[in-house]
């Protein structure tokens, strides 16, 4: 059986990917990962059933020990992973929850290595992992820290896993959007209490582009993939402008 596992299937990103990789014809099923089981159902059923509903929060410590139950009872060959259940908040250090700061850590960070890790085994010859990072991800964000921070070890973890996987056939993409409009992520963001709280989310993009331009990324085997103009520009400025000057910008424009 060939799967596709896509964690934050619920919603946005994950949601788009899990119906354009099974429309791809590549895999038979996807195994959709997320909290909201109704959600997940919902899928399950557009897809005429090629949808499997895992409902697990992953934050939880058990939420991996399921999923490899899972994986070990049905030996799916994973031919694709996406990882794209994450959540920002914005704000000063301060100013967001105790539970959210921990939450961003554990579920941009550890439940993205955790499901790797418990997936890779079930992964072979021209698999394809997709790490879902952010722009965020090329540079400090006062404000929006934690959530930045986190981007940064998934573009890290991601960058070296490939060289890790190389012998296996194992591509690994880390995908860097700017602001995605059409998902329930700016919601969250912007739920967040305190004067330091980003606020508006110019230029954004739609997940359908986003999705179509990390596919291909993905396909032709890039390690980082920027969907979009914006996060392109952002991509390289930060490598060519020293970061305190590109922090300093994003302290002026955050207030706007
Ligand atoms: N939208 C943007 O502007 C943007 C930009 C750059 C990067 N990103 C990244 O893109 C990814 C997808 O975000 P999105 O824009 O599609 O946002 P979204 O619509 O809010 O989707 C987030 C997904 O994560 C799932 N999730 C949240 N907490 C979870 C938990 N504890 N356990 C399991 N699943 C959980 C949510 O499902 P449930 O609530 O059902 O659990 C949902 O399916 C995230 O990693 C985000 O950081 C987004």
């Amino acid at each position: 059986m060939r799967m596709c596992i896509v964690t934050g299937a619920s919603s946005g990103l994950g949601m788009e990917f899990a119906k354009r990789i099974l429309a791809g014809g590549e895999v038979d099923t996807v195994l959709a990962i997320a909290r909201r089981r109704r959600r997940l159902d919902e899928l399950s059923k557009l897809s005429g059933g090629r949808v499997t509903a895992l409902p697990l929060d992953l934050t939880e410590r058990e939420s991996a020990e399921k999923l490899k139950k899972f994986l070990a009872e049905n030996k799916p060959d994973v031919r694709f992973l996406v990882n794209a259940a994450g959540f920002g908040k914005t704000g000063r250090y301060d100013e967001i929850l105790r539970q959210d700061t921990d939450g961003m850590i554990d579920l941009n960070c550890k439940a993205l290595v955790d499901v790797t890790l418990t997936v890779l085994p079930y992964m072979h010859k021209g698999a394809r992992i997709i790490e879902v990072s952010s722009v965020a991800a090329f540079q400090p964000l006062p404000s929006f820290n934690v959530y930045a921070a986190s981007k940064a070890f998934v573009l890290s973890y991601s960058r070296s896993l490939r060289w890790e996987l190389f012998g296996r056939g194992i591509h690994v993409t880390a995908v860097c959007p700017y602001w995605v409009r059409d998902t329930e992520f700016i919601g969250t963001a912007k739920k967040s209490a305190g004067k330091n709280a980003v606020r508006h989310f110019p230029l954004a993009s739609r997940t359908k582009i986003v999705v179509s331009l990390s596919l291909f990324a993905s396909k032709i085997n890039l390690p980082v993939a920027t969907p979009g103009i914006i996060s392109f520009i952002v991509r390289l400025v930060t490598k060519v402008i020293p970061r305190e000057i590109i922090t300093a910008v994003w302290q002026l424009l955050r207030k706007i």
